[in-house]
């Protein structure tokens, strides 16, 4: 059985389906990408697995229980993070502060006292590059750094499933290359599960070990990245010409 499974789930907004049917899965240690034009049901679909939104239908299953109906605290002790696509960091907080609040409700969030929590994020803003910011208030930060200080709260909460949507847009070269990495050795370091929403298809290509492509809230492919970007079906729907694989 998979670490993750989804069974045929849906969400409708009103009449209008935003997720249709879909069924996906996601084994222990793996990196997902999930791409998909503008629309497709991409963030709708991560929303559903932690909580954010409840499924019309279908079901939601993680580490063989059944959790389609949790909300989202109680998905969050399961071990399941989440980066959200618009920033969800506190501005006028301390990055050590923001990075604290994911270790206290997080898997192990329970059992933790604050002193213990801040131990936790001191280490994990070490491993991600950011230990000399610790102090910092995070709205003096860069778009990359907030990202990171998104990624390290994240994982500070030590999940065991890490969803991610859009983490890499709007980063230059340079900071793509380092988020690649660090996505990465977060999977290799904290032995994570990641499901990863992109866009960016250099980030998918170099970093994604299967993709599940979405069109209109339903699953149009899926499989190795280097066969999935080849198929004809998704040029059109979403690639539009065919991309140069390295
Ligand atoms: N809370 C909501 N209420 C009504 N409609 C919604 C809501 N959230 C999403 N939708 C609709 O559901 C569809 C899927 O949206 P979603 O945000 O999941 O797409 P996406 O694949 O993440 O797109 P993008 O790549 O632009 O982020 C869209 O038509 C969107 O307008
Ligand atoms: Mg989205």
């Amino acid at each position: 059985m998979a670490l993750l499974e989804l069974d045929q789930v849906e969400k409708h907004f009103g009449g209008l389906p935003a997720v249709d049917g879909v069924t996906v899965w996601a084994d222990d240690g793996e990196i997902l990408a999930i791409v998909g034009p503008n629309g497709a049901g991409k963030s709708t679909l991560l929303k559903l697995i932690v909580g954010l939104e409840t499924p019309s239908g279908g079901s939601v299953n993680f580490g063989g229980e059944d959790i389609t109906q949790d909300p989202p605290h109680r998905v969050r002790q399961r071990g399941i993070a989440m980066v959200q696509q618009t920033p969800r960091s506190f501005p006028s907080m301390t990055v050590l502060e923001n990075v604290a609040i994911g270790a206290l409700f997080g898997r192990a969030g329970s059992h933790r006292e604050e002193e213990e929590a801040l131990e936790s994020a001191e280490e994990v803003l070490s491993f991600v590059g950011l230990a000399d910011r610790r102090l910092d208030y995070v709205g003096n930060l860069n778009l990359h750094q907030q990202r990171f200080v998104e990624l390290a709260r994240a994982i500070s909460g030590q999940p065991k499933l890490l969803l991610l949507d859009e983490v890499m847009a709007g980063l230059n070269d340079a900071e793509l290359s380092a988020s690649i990495e660090l996505v990465r050795t977060i999977r290799d370091r904290y032995e994570v599960t990641v499901i990863w929403v992109e866009h960016v298809m250099k980030a998918v290509m170099s970093l994604a070990e299967r993709v599940v492509v979405l069109d209109f809230g339903k699953v149009l492919t899926e499989g190795l990245p280097e066969d999935v970007m080849r198929e004809q079906s998704v040029i059109e729907a979403y690639l539009g010409e065919e991309i140069k694989l390295a």
